[in-house]
This record gives C-alpha cells, sequence and structure tokens, in this order.
C-alpha cells in the first residue's frame, strides 16, 4: 500500500486522482520545465565559501568578480546567499528579520531591515539574487552549527526560520518584496527536529517530525515532503508572474526524490554536501551518473555547488581542480561556484572561465552524459551534443595511471571513419579510426569534444539523447539505497560509528545503455550496446523532434529473476496506440516493433505487467532509437 502510495504520489501532479492508471498515455510532458533552467543555472554560492559567516562585503565582492573578470558574460548570474542570513521570525507578525549588522544596506528607512537595495544593486550588476531557506521550521545551520554566532536568536518561535507554517508568507517576502529570482529550500527542519533528537529535549527547538529519514526512504513521509514543494511551487508561481523563479530542492537524494524530484524544480540535489575532498566529490560524482535519464531541459540533477579553490581542489591540485569542472559540466550539474572570488588565483579562475567546456553544460540539447564505460577506477563518459558531435570524458577515480583504449563504438560512432577529437583544456586535435589509446593520470579527466560519423545513420538512440526522455513512472516500488555509490570514509561521521552506509534510494531506476542494475542490457542471449534498461510497470515520455519511425527490440532483460510473469510494450504517439508487442516473458527472444511517428510530438514507451514484482522484472528497450525514415 505504501508503495502504491509513493508511485500515485509522484505521479499526482499529472493524475490528480489516487485510483489513476499510472501507464495510461497522457500525450503530455510531465516534467519541470517552467523555469528560467532551459540549461544549468550557473552562479555562485556563500556557502561552500562562508558557511553562516556571510557579509554583504564578501558576497558583493565575489559578485564584482564574476562581473570584472567576464565569468558573467560567460553565463555565472545567479549570486545565492546560503543559510546563515536570518536574525529571527519577528513575534508580533511572523515577518522574517534580516541580520542588518552584516547586511547594512537592509537598513533603509523604517525598523525592518530588506532585502531589496541588496538584490536591486546585483540586478544593476546584471545578475540574479538567491535567497536560502527550509522546508521545516529552522534550517541546516541551526542543527548542525558548532558555536551560536550566527544563527538566529530569540525564543523557540523567534528561531524558527524556515517555510514550514509560513510559505505563503515568506516567499512573498522573498520574491515580491525582496525581489529575489531564486530559492534553495533545504530539508534539514523535516528530518533533524524530531522529538528523540538532543536539540527537542533540551528544550531549544519544537518537534517536528521527523517527516524525512536520510537514512531510510521507509521512514520518510514522501507524500507530505512533496506537497511542501507543491505549496512552494504554487506560490512561487503567484507571486512571480513573470515566471523568472528558480527552485532548488534541496533533499540530498532522499525521500526517493530522484524519481520525482524532477517533476517539481529546476534543480535537485542527490547527494549530502560536497566537502573538499576527493572522495566527497566521487559520492556526490557517483550520485548523478547513473541517471542521465532524470535530467532535462528545465530540470537538473544537482551533484552539489563546485569546491573548486579549496583543499583538494585548490590551486596545488589543478588535475582533482579540472576534473571537478570537468566532471560538472557533463553531468549538466548547476555551475555554482562555491569559492571566494576575491582570492581566487588566474589559475583556478581560467578552469571557471574555461568557454569550451561551459558551452557543454550549457549545451541546449541539455543531454547530461550517459556511461560507456563502467569501472571502479575508470569512467567514459559520453554526452550528445546539440550539433550531433560528442564530449567525451575519462575519468581516472583512482590512484594509478591507465592507458585506456577509447573506442569508436563507445562515442556511438562508425568504426571505419575519421575521429576528431579536440582536448578541451590543451585545445590539441587528435585523430583516429576505430580506437585510440590514451594515457590518465590518477585522478585526472581527459576531456575531448569528439567530430566522427555517426553508427546509427538518420537518427538517434533514445541513450544518445537522455534530455528527451523521462521515465515518468521509472517502475521502482520499493526504493532500496543504490549499493555503487562512493562511500567515503571522510563523511560527516568520519569514522566513528559502524561506517558510511549506502543511503540514496533509487536503486534500479531507469538507465541509458544498462540494466536497472548496472548489467548489460541483454534478451535471450542476445545483448545491446544501445537501449533503455527500466523496471517492468513503467512509462516513459520521449520527445519527438522531427524524427519520423521509432524501433526498437523489445523483451524482458535476461537479468530478470522473474521468470513467470510476461510484459507487453506498447508505444503511444499523442496519447494513442501505434504500436504493441505480444505479451514477451524472460527468455523469449527480443520482438521488433516499429511505429511511424510522423508529426507525433510525445511518444510514451509503456512496459506493463500484471501481478510481477517490478523489481525483480527489469526489460529492455533494445536499440531503441528515432529515425528520420
Ligand atoms: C545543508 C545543505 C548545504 C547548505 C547547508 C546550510 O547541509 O545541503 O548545501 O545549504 O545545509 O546549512
Amino acid at each position: 500500500m505504501k508503495a502504491l502510495l509513493i508511485a500515485c504520489a509522484a505521479a499526482a501532479l499529472a493524475t490528480p486522482a489516487l485510483s489513476a492508471d499510472l501507464l495510461a498515455p497522457t500525450g503530455r510532458w510531465s516534467a519541470y520545465s517552467a523555469g528560467p533552467a532551459a540549461t544549468p543555472p550557473m552562479g555562485w554560492s556563500s556557502w561552500n565559501a562562508f558557511g553562516t559567516n556571510i557579509d554583504e562585503t564578501n558576497i558583493l565582492g565575489s559578485a564584482q568578480r564574476i562581473v570584472d573578470s567576464g565569468l558573467a558574460a560567460k553565463g555565472y548570474r545567479y549570486i545565492n546567499i546560503d543559510d546563515g542570513w536570518a536574525a529571527k521570525r519577528r513575534a508580533s507578525d511572523g515577518h522574517l528579520i534580516i541580520r542588518a549588522d552584516r547586511f547594512p544596506s537592509s537598513r533603509v528607512g523604517g525598523n525592518t531591515p530588506t532585502f531589496k537595495p541588496f538584490t536591486d544593486r546585483l540586478h544593476a550588476m546584471g545578475l540574479k539574487a538567491g535567497i536560502y531557506s527550509d522546508l521545516g521550521r529552522n534550517t541546516c545551520s541551526e542543527a548542525y552549527s558548532t558555536t551560536q554566532d550566527d544563527l538566529p536568536k530569540g525564543s523557540i518561535a523567534e528561531r524558527e526560520v524556515g517555510l514550514y507554517g509560513h510559505i505563503d508568507q515568506d516567499i512573498a517576502l522573498y520574491f515580491r518584496d525582496w525581489g529575489f529570482d531564486f530559492i534553495k529550500v533545504d530539508g534539514c527542519g523535516l528530518r533533524d527536529y524530531g522529538p528523540a533528537s538532543e536539540r527537542v529535549r533540551s528544550g531549544r527547538f519544537r518537534a517536528l517530525g521527523p517527516i524525512l529519514d536520510s537514512g531510510s526512504v521507509s521512514r520518510t513521509d514522501i507524500p507530505a515532503i512533496q506537497d511542501l514543494f507543491r505549496h512552494i511551487n504554487l506560490t512561487l508561481k503567484a507571486d512571480n508572474p513573470d515566471g523568472d523563479y528558480l527552485l532548488s530542492l534541496c533533499i540530498w537524494g532522499a525521500a526517493n526524490v530522484r524519481a520525482w524530484g524532477k517533476d517539481y524544480g529546476a534543480i535537485s540535489r542527490t547527494s549530502d554536501d560536497i566537502a573538499p575532498a576527493w572522495g566527497r566529490l566521487l559520492v556526490n560524482y557517483d550520485s548523478v551518473v547513473t541517471r542521465s535519464l532524470y535530467a532535462h531541459p528545465g530540470s537538473w540533477n544537482d551533484p552539489d555547488m563546485l569546491y573548486i579553490g579549496a583543499g583538494d581542489f585548490n590551486a596545488e591540485h589543478l588535475t582533482e581542480a579540472r576534473s571537478h569542472f570537468a566532471l560538472w559540466a557533463m553531468l549538466d550539474a548547476p555551475l555554482m561556484i562555491g569559492a571566494d572570488l576575491r582570492k581566487i588565483p588566474p589559475s583556478l579562475m581560467d578552469i571557471f572561465g574555461n568557454a569550451d567546456i561551459i558551452a557543454l553544460d550549457q549545451d541546449p540539447a541539455g543531454n547530461q552524459a550517459t556511461l560507456a564505460y563502467d569501472s571502479s577506477d575508470v569512467h567514459i563518459l559520453v554526452k550528445t551534443l546539440a550539433s550531433g558531435d560528442k564530449a567525451v570524458a575519462i575519468f581516472n577515480r583512482g590512484s594509478g595511471a591507465y592507458d585506456v583504449d577509447l573506442h569508436a563504438f563507445h562515442l556511438k560512432f562508425a568504426d571505419n571513419a575519421p575521429i576528431e577529437l579536440t582536448d578541451l583544456w590543451s585545445k590539441r586535435e587528435t585523430n583516429f579510426i576505430d580506437h585510440v589509446r590514451l594515457h590518465v593520470r590518477p585522478r585526472e579527466t581527459l576531456l575531448f569534444r569528439a567530430h566522427g560519423t555517426r553508427a546509427l545513420k538518420g537518427g538517434y538512440y533514445l541513450s544518445e539523447i537522455p534530455g528527451r526522455v523521462n521515465p515518468a513512472v521509472d517502475g521502482v516500488t520499493y526504493p532500496t539505497p543504490d549499493p555503487t555509490i562512493f562511500r567515503t570514509a571522510a563523511g560527516w561521521a568520519g569514522t566513528n560509528g559502524a561506517g558510511d552506509r549506502p543511503t540514496y534510494a533509487g536503486w534500479g531506476g531507469a538507465r541509458a545503455d544498462s540494466t536497472p542494475y548496472g548489467q548489460v542490457l541483454q534478451i535471450s542471449g542476445k545483448p545491446f550496446r544501445a537501449g533503455i534498461g527500466i523496471l517492468a510497470n513503467s512509462r516513459m515520455e520521449v520527445r519527438n523532434d522531427g524524427a519520423r519511425q521509432f524501433k526498437a527490440d523489445v523483451g524482458v532483460d535476461d537479468s530478470a529473476t522473474d521468470k513467470s510473469h510476461s510484459v507487453v510494450f506498447s508505444i503511444y504517439g499523442d496519447g494513442k496506440l501505434i504500436g504493441r508487442s505480444r505479451p514477451l516473458k524472460q527468455g523469449m527472444p527480443a520482438e521488433a516493433l516499429a511505429a511511424p511517428i510522423d508529426g507525433v510530438r510525445l511518444i510514451e514507451l509503456v512496459a506493463r505487467s500484471t501481478g510481477a514484482q517490478n523489481e525483480r522484472l527489469p526489460v529492455t528497450w533494445g536499440d531503441a532509437a528515432l529515425l528520420d525514415q
């Protein structure tokens, strides 16, 4: 029942009735695309550089450098105040009070400080302004700060500066009155203030929930969290008639947000906070890299802000700093600088300003890179660009050097035609046919733009264009933590406790060129290099851009442990049935499906089974492609 509720709630935006058939075609794209994030947002945030020790001078100092250095002209626009700006919530009317000693410009006339002069200043510089709040009554720093210095002061109620119970009032204040353009909404208020927590037992805070448990999706009230985001969204819409606002979801991959965050806001965090440590980069990267089908123009995966400029990513570690930037660009991550730009040396400014790499992140096709080669040490990531060229990253995660053979098939390019690689750091060109051997040093990421002849003539495999494929219902009914995400000893608890456990639910979600559990796609002994792996009882939406035919070889994947239930694969064009398979069971050969899609704008791919446990029934849309003929 819980699973049903989760699945229903995930689709509730599109289908209000809880009893609705979630696999029924809707004829419409359901992922969020309302905001101004057709490409991933870029900018700067105060958190990594300053924590709660923020003030107007240091924020505006970085903003000025963004303009003066030319980074603004390259797309860095959002200047976001993170946690630490609130002094209190005024008892008489619930109005939020700014720490005016830190933001002197807020003291204009009257007794109530306002951020309007601050946002006016940023807007006059051609920039956008972002603010921070929490889904609960209290913020993350109120839960975790080791000092009281920068925290809200006053009574329990006065220190409740989060959105809970104040969504309409606070959003109106931030957007209508103060003129912000972006809001990051954190989740500690729903997680860290349960009645058993020390901070509540000590009488310092009011109990709430916990509604969210990052370590246990089954102890998380997903519909309640979705209700809050839905309310925030409606309010944002009402308070921003021009539509120029951006919602950043920050619940760290918890609450199975993988499945539904893309329906609610422009960016959604997939992991806990990044730190200036290589191991944390791997955690955050891993939480995104297998989720390319969950990112689209308008709604992006967010592996957290850039930490270039500190620790393992400082100027003494240019290899790591460049890897960080290259990977975030390949993943279509928001590029939010987290450094004090007044103090950043030219070698690191050059990384932020690499126009060719920014262009990968901002490529209008919005295809997050997919994994073409996957091991614990080396990843090959490939991203299809709007021009049809590819970007390819060869990422050495480990501590030893590797010679890596990059093949034409990794790029889905023909193996008998020349391929040109342009190194996006050195701009050097290399040409090869079929394969080339490349040396990659520890922690290095080689990054190229690749031009070649497409192996698939006259079309694209769906796995090449994940920005146009939305797993609206991915079939996951029992969300479990993803065991493939790197677990670092440098996590928040250090080596105290029993270790860093798999946390982020989403194992078994839809994957490009892989089964949901990371295996090679295979139907009745026939492997597929290209295709979509998803679970039974799933529905994908595919945006068509002028293609005339859809083709796929479909079947239950050989990896299915359910050998008895059958699956029927259906294709819909703008809501109408245009193709259907026979009932197919594990072990049966793939069935070739082809459907005309001339003039069709939205294709829906449904894999339906009755009575099965979806998690035991992975299905394969082998070689699924949109073709010109
Ligand atoms: C959480 C978020 C961080 C940051 C802090 C602020 O940890 O994940 O990005 O906003 O809260 O306290």
